[in-house]
């Protein structure tokens, strides 16, 4: 099958048309907030302003590949979890074209968008997925018919806790890539509250101590220690959910997985454990409109379509709610 698939959860608008085999075309535009942090109305209000211009861009990328209009034979969305306006906005978009085609719409979660695309174009087969993005820090893995959560945060996203810090350290946005630039010149290691509860996160109080803490140290000091404290977290709560498990793989995905360092601490971990780390290319591991189309495309693939009348779209959505209909009943 073939299928074009929309992303707009946050600030990617992105879209894309896939078939089993690879990836055909996309095309993104990325809403970039003035100041500050991203302004829920005004991302919407660009997806909205850019949506004709990535749908029609997707179509004419295709075009020039022979794959025209007429082929496409369902139309996917992020149905959650995101932002109201901006999910509202895409599903909109979203329906007007599976109407205009006259194909079915597949509506996707977008946390399991992440997980499958990282399984296409990686050797994963059944991993435990570490997915780290600025609104989202979830582990997760399948077990019998569902994905499910086995850690996530209580708070904000790990993304978010450095665009956080960086914007009250005068940083610009986005905050990640700058503290690990400056990790790097670090001399010492400043004690931050590590904080797991169970298997979940809490990324928020370690944020503002960090902030705290530029009051007596230097930037490179408070960078790396937040980083190490955050990394130490998140890969703590991947290896229990390996041992909980008895999987053997570790699939990185979302925005924060582009951190070398976070990379390493998960490598290590994986390699005294004697489990694999797979990490996807960088394109595939932010929010991009392939993953959304490909899942999309599993989910046309195994029956799993939606009629207009129920395809709203649920900023919470969980994706221990999605009953798996493209993996085989005897799948793990
Ligand atoms: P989602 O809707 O899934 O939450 P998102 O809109 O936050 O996604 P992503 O591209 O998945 O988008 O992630 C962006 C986040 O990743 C930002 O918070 C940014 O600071 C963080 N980030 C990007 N590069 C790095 C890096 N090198 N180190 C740490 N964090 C990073
Ligand atoms: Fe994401």
């Amino acid at each position: 099958g073939t299928v074009l698939g929309i992303e707009g959860t946050a600030w990617n608008l992105s879209a894309a048309i896939v078939n089993e085999k690879d990836v055909i075309a996309e095309v993104s535009d990325m809403y970039r907030p003035p100041t500050g942090g991203i302004h829920p109305r005004e991302a919407a209000q660009h997806h909205a302003k850019y949506a004709s211009y990535v749908i029609k861009g997707v179509l004419e990328e295709a075009n020039q590949k022979g794959v025209d209009a007429s082929q496409i034979d369902a139309i996917s969305f992020s149905q959650g979890p995101g932002l109201g306006a901006c999910l509202r906005t895409v599903a909109t978009a979203a329906r007007m074209l599976a109407i205009t085609l006259d194909v079915p719409l597949v509506g996707v979660n977008h946390c399991l968008a992440h997980v499958e695309v990282g399984r296409w174009k990686t050797p994963a087969t059944d991993p435990v997925t570490l997915y780290v993005s600025g609104a989202n820090s979830q582990v997760l893995a399948y077990r019998m018919g569902r994905y499910r959560v086995f850690g996530e945060t209580l708070d904000i996203g790990l993304g978010n806790a450095f665009d956080k810090f960086a914007r009250s350290a005068g940083l610009g946005h986005p905050g990640g890539p700058q503290i690990e630039q400056f990790a790097k010149g670090a001399s010492k290691y400043i004690p931050l509250p590590y904080v797991v509860k169970g298997m979940d996160l809490s990324f928020s109080g370690l944020s503002t101590a960090a902030t705290e803490a530029l009051k007596n140290n230097s930037m490179e000091d408070v960078c790396y220690s937040f980083q190490e404290t955050a990394f130490a977290m998140v890969v703590e709560v991947t290896e229990r959910a390996l041992a909980h498990t008895g999987k053997n793989e570790v699939l990185l995905a979302g925005g924060v997985g582009a951190n070398a360092r976070l990379r390493e601490m998960l490598d290590i971990m994986c390699t005294e454990r004697g489990a694999y780390f797979h990490v996807p290319e960088k394109r595939f591991m932010g929010d991009n409109g392939t993953m959304i189309a490909y899942l999309g495309l599993l989910m046309y693939d195994s029956g799993n379509v939606l009629d207009i009348e129920n395809s709203h779209v649920n900023p919470n959505f969980r994706p221990d709610d999605v009953d798996v209909t493209w993996l085989p009943k005897d799948f793990e």
